[in-house]
C-alpha cells in the first residue's frame, strides 16, 4: 500500500522532480566551512521564544567569533567570556536560516559537537518562513539543559494525526501534531539512544541526523559517530543518496491521517542556539541545574565554553 502510493506520487510528480527516481536523490546543496556564510541568512531579530539571548548579525557574529568557519568546520558558539547585567541584552549567539527552501528532499547534518550546558537550548530544524504553524515544522535535533535523549517533533495546524504502532525505532510521545491541542508540543518521537543528544553525543564524537521529506511520509534517522550501520552515502556526503538502504528510521511520520499538502509548505533549514526561553526556562527548575536560568546565564560565562555547534557539513538532496 505504501509502495503503490509512493509510486503514484512519483508519477504525478515526475514532471517537476526529474532527478527523483525511487528513493534516490541528487545533491543540490553542499554546505561546508566558509560556505555557510553564503548559504544561510543570519536572523538577528529578538528570540520569539523569549530566550536570554542576543542573536547577532553575520558581520558581528564573525567579528566576535560567535560564528567561525574553517576548511571542514562551522561553529556557532555562545559568548563564553562576558558577564551580563540583568537589565542589558542576553548572551550573544546566532540563529541561521538557509537561503534555499525545500519541499521533497533529503537533508543530512554531519554534526561533530552540539551546545551543551545548563541553560542551553540548541535546535536544528526546518520550518516555513510564512505564518506558523500553518506551514508546519520538523525538528531534527532539539533539547534543553542537557536533557537526553533527543526528541524528533512535527508541529502542525489542526487535524494532523499519526497512526499508533508505526515502524520506527523511537518512542512516540504524542500522535497528535496539532500545536493547539498539545500545548504547542506537537507529535514527538523520543530516540532510545542516550548519545543522540547533549554530553553523551559530544563524548561520542557526534553523529549524523537525516530527514527524508517525501510526498507521503517523513522519516528521520540518527547514527551515532561510531555506529557501524551508518550508510556509506551518509558518511561520504557525495553526489547522491538512496534512502531505501538506510533501514528503520528513528521517527516515521506517514500521511495516512494528515494531509501533507495542506499542513506543510516549503521549508527552510534553521540552526539556532538560545538560552532559557519558554521551554528551556520552564524546564530549568527540574533539570538539576543551579540558581535560576536567567541568573545562571547572566553570571556564569565560563559555563558556556561547551555551548557550541561544530558542524562538519549540511548536504541537501532533491
Ligand atoms: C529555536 O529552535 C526551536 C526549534 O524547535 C524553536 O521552537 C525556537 O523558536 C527557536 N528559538 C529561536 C527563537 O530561535
Ligand atoms: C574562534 O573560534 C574557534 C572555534 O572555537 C577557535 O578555534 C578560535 O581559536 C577562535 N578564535 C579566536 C580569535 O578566539
Amino acid at each position: 500500500m505504501y509502495h503503490s502510493r509512493a509510486a503514484l506520487f512519483l508519477t504525478q510528480a515526475a514532471a517537476i522532480l526529474p532527478f527523483c527516481l525511487g528513493a534516490t536523490y541528487s545533491r543540490t546543496s553542499h554546505v561546508v566551512g566558509h560556505s555557510f556564510y553564503d548559504n544561510f541568512f543570519w536572523e538577528d531579530a529578538p528570540d520569539p521564544t523569549h530566550g536570554r539571548v542576543n542573536y547577532l548579525n553575520k558581520e558581528t557574529s564573525r567579528a566576535l567569533n560567535i560564528t567561525y568557519a574553517s576548511e571542514d568546520s562551522f561553529f556557532i558558539q555562545a559568548d563564553a567570556t562576558t558577564t551580563l547585567t540583568p537589565w542589558g541584552p542576553g548572551r550573544n549567539s546566532a540563529r541561521i536560516v538557509s537561503k534555499k527552501s525545500y519541499t521533497t528532499h533529503v537533508a543530512v547534518f554531519d554534526v561533530k559537537h552540539m551546545p551543551e550546558g545548563c541553560g542551553t537550548w540548541p535546535a536544528i530544524w526546518e520550518t516555513s518562513l510564512g505564518p506558523w504553524p500553518a506551514g508546519g515544522e520538523v525538528d531534527l535535533l532539539e533539547g534543553v539543559n542537557n536533557q537526553t535523549p533527543n526528541t524528533y517533533v512535527m508541529h502542525t495546524s489542526p487535524y494532523c494525526m499519526m497512526p499508533p504502532g508505526r515502524p520506527m525505532s523511537g518512542i512516540s510521545t504524542s500522535d497528535n501534531c496539532d500545536v493547539f491541542s498539545t500545548g504547542f508540543s506537537g507529535c514527538g518521537t523520543r530516540d532510545t539512544r542516550l548519545n543522540s543528544f547533549g554530553p553523551p553525543f559530544n563524548a561520542n564524537g557526534g553523529g549524523w541526523y537525516a530527514l527524508e521529506r517525501a510526498g507521503t511520509f517523513k522519516k528521520i534517522w540518527f547514527w551515532p559517530r561510531d555506529d557501524p550501520s551508518v550508510p556509506a552515502d551518509v558518511v561520504s556526503g557525495g553526489a547522491a543518496v538512496n534512502t531505501d538502504s538506510w533501514g528503520l528510521p528513528a521517527a516515521y511520520y506517514p500521511d495516512d491521517l494528515c494531509d501533507f499538502a495542506t499542513h506543510f509548505a516549503e521549508h527552510n533549514i534553521v540552526i539556532n542556539l538560545t538560552f532559557c526561553g519558554d521551554w528551556g526556562g520552564n524546564a530549568y527548575p527540574g533539570s538539576g541545574c543551579p540558581s535560576t536560568c536567567f541568573d545562571f546565564v547572566n553570571d556564569n560565562p565560563a559555563s558556556f565554553g561547551n555551548a557550541y555547534f561544530d558542524i562538519k557539513s549540511v548536504n541537501v538532496y532533491e
